[in-house]
């Protein structure tokens, strides 16, 4: 199975030299086809929207694909959403997939399952690729409810699976699981190898259990993965890749990340 180490590079950088400076690193690295496709390894980067239509236009002809972070609820095209930018937007600056549903989303904007719901249909229906993020506060580790805040947030594909057959005919192929437990996010704390693969397997059998044709979903962990880290989460054969954050903002520590995935899957 193919890797994916893709980048959420947030609220970064700050200007856009920086996001130029950290995409000249990134591309002198990765400068062909050839040979990204040698890396057995899919990249991908989600800078924020202001940047989206300049690192897409610069990633266009580089086997680096652009995502965006999110994704207006209101409207998959145009509206009177200030602040939002809809789906058809963000695949018209460049991008080809979204992030949703992430922790921080779902903390400082309160998205809920409909809003993600309304999200992931407006994505699909725009063409753009779902990377849908899920996972469980500390609070919930603690108390042993990481399974069931996980049922939880998968109903949103169980929900859309339901209610929009006509754009879930490819979904294995448009749809990736980020499992990034909240308190791992930034903080140095990761769960262990073995916990992340069971939580990952569980996932697996839960959205296979949806559709038959959801037997091999891609599930990527996220949460302080760095250089460091990598490889022992590519050791296991339910990681498919990783999500990465603040390692993701230096082009060496993410693609130390992405030799490790490429060196598991050889
Ligand atoms: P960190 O890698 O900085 O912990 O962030 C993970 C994340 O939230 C990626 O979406």
């Amino acid at each position: 199975m193919q890797a994916w180490v893709i980048g959420n590079w947030k609220q970064n950088p700050a200007t856009s030299h920086d996001v130029n400076a950290l995409l000249d690193d990134l591309l002198t690295a990765v400068d062909t086809q050839e040979q990204a496709n040698a890396t057995g390894c899919q990249l991908m980067v989600a800078p924020s929207c202001i940047h989206l239509a300049s690192v897409s236009a610069r990633l266009k002809d580089s086997p680096v694909l652009c995502a965006a972070q999110d994704i207006s609820a209101h409207s998959a095209n145009t509206g009177a959403y200030t602040g939002d930018c809809s789906a058809q937007q963000v695949a018209d600056a460049g991008a080809t997939w979204t992030i949703l549903g992430h922790s921080e989303r779902r903390q400082y904007h309160q998205e809920s399952h409909d809003c993600l719901l309304q999200k992931m249909t407006h994505a699909l229906t725009q063409g753009l690729g779902v990377i849908f993020c899920i996972g469980e506060t500390q609070a919930q580790y603690d108390a042993e409810e990481t399974l069931d805040v996980i049922d939880a947030q998968l109903a949103v594909v169980k929900d859309l699976l339901a209610q929009q057959s006509e754009l879930t005919a490819n979904l294995s192929e448009r749809l990736i699981i980020a499992y990034e437990p909240v308190w791992a996010i930034g903080t140095g704390k990761v769960p262990t190898v073995q916990e992340v693969s069971a939580t990952h397997q569980h996932i697996k059998q839960t959205v296979a259990g949806f559709a038959d044709s959801l037997d091999s979903m891609t599930v990527l962990y996220g949460g302080s993965v760095n250089a460091d880290n990598a490889d022992s989460f590519a050791a296991d054969p339910m990681i498919d890749g990783a999500l990465v954050g603040g390692a993701s903002l230096k082009a060496e520590s993410f693609l130390a990340i992405a030799d490790a995935f490429r060196r598991a899957t050889s």
